[in-house]
């Protein structure tokens, strides 16, 4: 590995490694079809310190380095990726902008709440009609005395059902584009936000995905993350944190397929041997094998650019276009070597796939990386 690792970073993979193998694994695959939210589970992450690894240790957390989230992260997403994405949204997302935007009291209600699994973070950025373009967001927040008041309808919330804080960005002044959006902090229960369509989805499915609906939902003035306006510069910098973390998804969907296809490819007997023993396999499992890695080298390089306090922006879209394009093509690689049994539910291959495909879509699609990738190296937009 180019990147040297620590040896206390070495530590936490290993840990966590286990940990994932002997926990969340056993019961991923009757998650994905119960579709079962895996509260428990999260406890026990808690107490290992993974849902508070960006949460600083005066308010619970483990205030870990960015290397180590991405490669803990990883390692529980090659178990079950549902569980992953939701530690990711709470941890990348929630945990990271209440500790970088939120005020101490902010800090002080939600951080050791949100280290300990007591809530789940979810953030609330996109609508029915402003996916790729959240500017066009039409919810709006108008201060009403020392409450805000919320309209609106979020839509393909991460934990919105399940979690106990939801980030929500509004319109504040429509006249100022960009700068007219801010960021709310909106404990679930508040009166006026309310759950509607629960997705059904290919994959992810033990990870709720819903419609949050706010009609004159009052909060605290105390409640704005940030100051008013700083709503679309939190949730840019959130997603740069974000896209590591698919990445790091990626990464461990793709390990886990391909460890899958060795295992079933050197039992597999045709034409009197082992499948594995074809060049065609092969050199299919060399490709895996480097592109898994180069996936795995920008995640790390991104993570570490965060851990120097440099702007990673660039190199975290360059990881999770990267990585979620390459974790598509290799479950699928996986898929044709177990032949007809790989698309089975005998075999775990088809639920990495499945849930694999939303990875080049959520926290920015694969166009929308390219766009900033683009922008970057020539140093000007494209509008
Ligand atoms: N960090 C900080 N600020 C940033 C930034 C970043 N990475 N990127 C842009 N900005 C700032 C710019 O500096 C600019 O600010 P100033 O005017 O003060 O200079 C401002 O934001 C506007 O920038 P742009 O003009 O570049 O913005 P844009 O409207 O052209 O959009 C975009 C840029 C990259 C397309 C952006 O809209 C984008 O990322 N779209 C995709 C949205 C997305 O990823 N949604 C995912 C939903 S969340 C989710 O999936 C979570 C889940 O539950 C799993």
């Amino acid at each position: 590995m180019s990147l040297q690792l620590t040896k206390e970073q070495k530590l936490v993979q290993n840990m966590i490694r286990e940990f994932s193998r002997k926990v969340i694994a056993q019961t991923a695959a009757e998650r994905d079809q119960t579709k079962e939210f895996p509260a428990e589970n999260f406890k026990k992450m808690a107490e290992l310190g993974l849902m508070g690894m960006t949460v600083p240790e005066e308010y619970n957390g483990e205030g870990s380095d960015a290397v180590s989230y991405v490669l803990a992260l990883s390692e529980i997403a090659y178990s079950c990726a549902s569980t992953a994405v939701v530690m990711s949204v709470h941890n990348s997302i929630v945990c990271d902008s209440i500790n970088r935007y939120g005020s101490k009291d902010q800090k002080e209600k939600f951080l050791p709440a949100l280290a300990d699994a007591e809530i789940i973070g979810a953030f609330a950025l996109t609508e029915p009609d402003a996916g790729s373009d959240p500017v066009a967001q039409e919810t709006t927040a108008v201060l009403d005395g020392e409450e805000y008041v919320l309209n609106g309808t979020k839509r393909f919330i991460t934990s919105g059902k399940n979690g106990g804080v939801v980030i929500v960005t509004a319109q504040t002044d429509t006249s100022k584009g960009h700068k007219g959006i801010s960021a709310f902090l909106v404990p679930q229960g508040t009166e006026g936000m309310s759950v509607g369509h629960v997705e059904d989805k290919i994959g992810l499915r033990a990870s709720d995905t819903v419609d949050l609906m706010f009609e004159n939902c009052r909060i605290p003035r105390a409640n704005l993350l940030g100051s008013e306006g700083d709503g679309f510069k939190i949730a840019m910098t959130a997603l740069d944190s974000g896209r590591i973390g698919i990445a790091a998804q990626s990464v461990g969907v793709a390990q886990a397929a391909m460890d899958e296809a060795v295992k079933y490819a050197k039992k597999r007997k045709q034409f009197g041997r082992s499948i594995a023993k074809f060049q065609g396999l092969r050199f299919i499992f060399a490709d895996m094998a480097v592109s898994i890695e180069a996936a795995r080298q920008l995640m790390l390089s991104a993570a570490a650019m965060k851990d120097r306090e440099e702007n990673f922006s660039l190199q975290a879209s360059m990881a999770k276009l990267f990585a979620s394009e390459m974790v598509n093509r290799v479950t699928g690689q996986a898929i044709q070597m177990h032949g007809g049994y790989g698309v089975t539910k005998d075999y775990p291959v088809e639920r990495f796939y499945r849930d694999a495909r939303v990875f080049t879509i959520y926290e920015g699609t694969s166009e929308i990386q390219r766009l900033v990738i683009s922008n970057h190296i020539l140093k000007d937009k494209r509008k």
